[in-house]
């Protein structure tokens, strides 16, 4: 069987790059976890925070905290400028047409609801189908089941090879006349796969179908650019990218979001309100009701600027060579099987050591200081594509070093001496 042709990611080659410069702007890099130097590797499940955003949020709430877009008073305007101007660095990050397409949530997750719920409400009928892949998180699973629940469409769900590639050809041929949407990971949380979404999105487009694509764990690892992409939406989170939690973005394409109705209701998202009607807001307001997460908003504008202050490119060369060196080194462990091998992959290390349970695994290496993630991963179908049921995954950021994949890797023969 035919795998499907990957996309890399543009990533130019590195000349230099100072690490521990950039761990000097993490604060808590410098701790110890009981009494061992701190080595973060779970950065898939949220990264850490550099001191820009953490004083940006700071001085957010020490000088400017107020409510927005409802003050004649100077912090109220103060905030509501700080707060549009983070909107205004993201629109310009990821390079949407305009700041309309940029929707302020709680995270992916919410993003991905938002579309389920308000699109495929106003869309989607009885015996329609969504085309999702195997390897995609819970939240791109639970909220199109839900419509399957509601209204009655299917699930169609691309397979993937024995690597954790999918089968682009396969995919190909699952359009008809009642595919709605689809909706597609873009890397995957627990393979590292990169998925090929530009030509996935220009298949569905050809088919008249419009594209989701969860981007959680392609933000902090790629330049995204939506309008090069020509996705319909793209959903992420600031604390995957170094931003805090509790806030991410749905960017939509204006013309979707515009025939979509609000998502919630409340505060902000109206014009008039009376009992007998209600007139809605311009986007982006429309789906923003109630006082929105300002702080965090706040913070994701001063990660933007952090990205932009540092040399991501380079940054992300480095990424790439720590999980080349990773991947060498943790494949001389007799015993150790790496879950996820595709020829094009972010910094995500799944694997599963011979007899020992994943779990096991992480609380002998947190022993060591060194902090990974173990279980499913918040998505169980992966699990069982692979005929396991859990997985230790060490992930990389922009500021680990060789020197902590080597101590991952001194923490697995602890971890094999332990249980052998
Ligand atoms: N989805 C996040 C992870 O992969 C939490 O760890």
């Amino acid at each position: 069987m035919k795998s499907a042709p990957q996309q890399k990611l543009s990533l130019p080659s590195i000349k230099t790059f100072d690490v521990e410069n950039i761990r000097d702007d993490f604060p808590i890099l410098k701790q110890k976890i009981g009494g061992k130097k701190l080595v973060y590797l779970d950065n898939a499940a949220t990264s850490q925070k550099p001191k820009l955003v953490i004083d940006a949020m700071n001085r957010y709430y020490t000088e400017e905290n107020s409510n927005i877009h409802r003050g004649v008073h100077y912090l109220s305007e103060l905030s509501t400028q700080t707060y549009e101007a983070a909107r205004g660095k993201i629109h310009k990050h990821i390079n949407s047409n305009s700041e309309k397409e940029i929707i302020f949530v709680r995270g992916t997750t919410e993003a991905i609801n938002l579309v389920a719920q308000s699109y495929g409400r106003h869309n989607f009928t009885e015996g329609d189908e969504i085309i999702i892949s195997a390897m995609e998180h819970h939240s791109n699973i639970v909220p199109w089941q839900l419509q399957r629940d509601e209204k009655g469409i299917n699930l169609r769900v691309i397979p993937i090879n024995d690597k954790g590639e999918l089968f682009v050809d396969k995919y190909e041929n699952m359009f008809n006349s009642r595919t709605k949407m689809v909706a597609l990971v873009h890397i995957s949380n627990v393979l590292g796969t990169i998925n090929p979404v530009k030509e996935m999105i220009s298949i569905a487009h050809r088919n008249g179908v419009p594209v989701l694509i969860d981007g959680a764990q392609a933000v902090p690892h790629s330049r995204i650019d939506v309008t090069d992409l020509d996705c319909d939406f793209y959903a992420f989170s600031a604390h995957k990218m170094y931003g805090p939690t509790g806030v991410g973005v749905l960017y939509g394409k204006e013309k979707y979001l515009e025939s979509m109705p609000p998502y919630q209701g409340g505060g902000d998202m109206i014009k008039s309100v009376s009992f007998e009607r209600t007139i809605y807001n311009d986007l982006p307001h429309k789906f923003e009701a109630g006082t929105p997460n300002i702080a965090g908003g706040v913070g994701f504008g001063a990660t933007i600027d952090y990205i932009n202050q540092i040399d991501f490119e380079s940054a992300l060369a480095h990424e790439e060579f720590l999980l080349k060196y990773a991947t060498e080194e943790l494949l001389k462990i007799t015993g150790l099987r790496i879950i996820g091998t595709a020829k094009h992959k972010a910094s995500v290390i799944s694997f599963v050591l011979e007899n020992i349970h994943p779990h096991d695994i992480g609380t002998i290496l947190d022993d060591e200081g060194i902090a990974i993630r173990t279980g499913h991963h918040c998505a169980q179908p992966v699990m069982k594509c692979f005929e396991v049921p859990a997985t230790a995954r060490a992930s990389f950021g922009i500021y680990n070093t060789k020197e902590e994949v080597d101590t991952l890797v001194r923490g697995i023969h602890r971890v094999k001496k332990v249980f052998g």
